[in-house]
This record gives C-alpha cells, structure tokens and sequence, in this order.
C-alpha cells in the first residue's frame, strides 16, 4: 500500500488542531513541523544499519549508524518548504533538493518553473515533502523528475490526502510509499481537499 496514514494519536491530535480555519501564521508553521517529524520517524523506521567501532570512554565499542549515503530532502515549493525543518531535525545531515511546481488554477496540471538537485541520486534516499495531494499531480511530476535522474529509493511525506490523488499516485509510481497524516473525503470543483486545510501555502508563508 503505497500510501500510508500514520494513526499516531499525537499525529491525530495535531492534524485536528491545523484544521482551525483561523489559525495562526506561526501556530500552522509549528504544527506543520511538529507533524513532519513524527511523519519522518515513521517513514526511517526500516533504513538500513551498518555496524562500526568507535573508541568509548571504556575502549573500543561496537555501534549502530544508517547506513549508505546521507538523504536527501526534496521540498516541492512552495509550501514543501514548512516541512523541510521537520525532517532536518531528524536527519540534521540531509542534503536538500528543491522542486518548483505551481498548480495552475483553471487545468490543476503543475507548472514546473525550478530544479535543483543534489549529486548521487541513484545512492540516496529521497523523501519528498509537501503538505497537500490532491490531484498528486505535483506529487507524480517530482517522482518523474526524481527517477529520470536516477533515483530509486523515493518516498513521500504529506499532510493531507486525497482519495483521488492516493488512487493517481498508486497508478503511477506503486513503488512509492507516501505517509500521510490524515486521508480526507474527496477534492471540491476547485480541486481543493474537503475538508482539508485550505491553501497550505498560503498558511504557511501568510500571503492572502
Ligand atoms: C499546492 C500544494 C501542492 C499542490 C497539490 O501547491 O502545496 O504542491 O498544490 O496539488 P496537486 O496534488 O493537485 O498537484 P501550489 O501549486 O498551490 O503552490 P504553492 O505551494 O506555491 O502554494
Ligand atoms: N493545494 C492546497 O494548498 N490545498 C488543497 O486543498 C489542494 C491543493
């Protein structure tokens, strides 16, 4: 099942909050961030370990580390940008990659305007963050990117899903899992989630 909704009741208990139609600036920022962490455990929960020595204040000791190259985050901008530090606080070594893509409001197709990608895809792991699937059209154009230069451990964080973007991203790319912090009823006219949380980006960068 490539879309995963974490039932955490932390997660469950935030999500709730984030709904608040008149919620803060600075308090959507936190929860945002407070979610993609626990999102982010979830989602590093089966990376790979290797085994070093180190020297220990009792001599030489045997650790755990992750193994393989450091992750790279992939925020989609705008709004992916709210989740980047969630991630980072977990992995503070994470290299960033930045996807531009605006959803373009008469034909929802997202409109790629920016790429910039770290080296040695093909070695990372990717965790694409955005807090909206709708369509998944931002979604899927990210994974097409992602893949065409390689990569092939991709995963995906978002806050919010749609039924009808789940069903769009499991056709398309069925190897990539995606967790989600809530799997809401369905997209309005507008293609806007119900009942959502409203323009993500909007609440994160407080434009409008
Ligand atoms: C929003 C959201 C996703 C996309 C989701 O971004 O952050 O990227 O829409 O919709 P989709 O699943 O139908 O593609 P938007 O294009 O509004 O840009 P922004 O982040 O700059 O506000
Ligand atoms: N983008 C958003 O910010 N919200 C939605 O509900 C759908 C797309």
């Amino acid at each position: 099942m490539p879309v995963i909704a974490v039932a955490h009741p932390l997660v469950r208990h935030k999500i709730g909050l984030l709904r608040e139609a008149d919620i803060s600036t600075k308090k959507f920022r936190e929860l945002t961030a407070e979610i993609t962490r626990l999102l982010a455990y979830e989602a590093s929960a089966d990376f790979p370990l290797e085994r070093t020595t180190l020297s220990c204040w009792s001599g030489p000791v045997e650790v755990e580390q992750v193994a393989g190259r450091k992750v790279t985050i992939v925020p989609i901008l705008r709004a992916g940008l709210g989740m980047m530090d969630g991630v980072l606080d977990l992995m503070p070594n994470a290299k960033i990659s930045v996807v531009g893509l605006a959803r373009d409001h008469e034909t929802l197709q997202p409109v790629h305007y920016f790429e910039r990608f770290v080296g040695h895809l093909s070695e990372r792991t990717a965790i694409i963050v955005d807090p909206m699937l709708a369509t998944a059209g931002s979604l899927i154009a990210t994974i097409d990117l992602l893949k065409a230069r390689g990569c092939q451990d991709i995963r995906a964080l978002v806050l919010v899903a749609a039924p009808e973007g789940i069903a769009a991203l499991e056709a398309r790319h069925p190897d990539v899992r995606c967790w989600t912090a809530a799997i809401d009823r369905h997209l309005d006219a507008n293609g806007y989630i119900i009942p959502g949380l409203g323009d993500a980006g909007d609440k994160i960068f407080g434009t409008k």
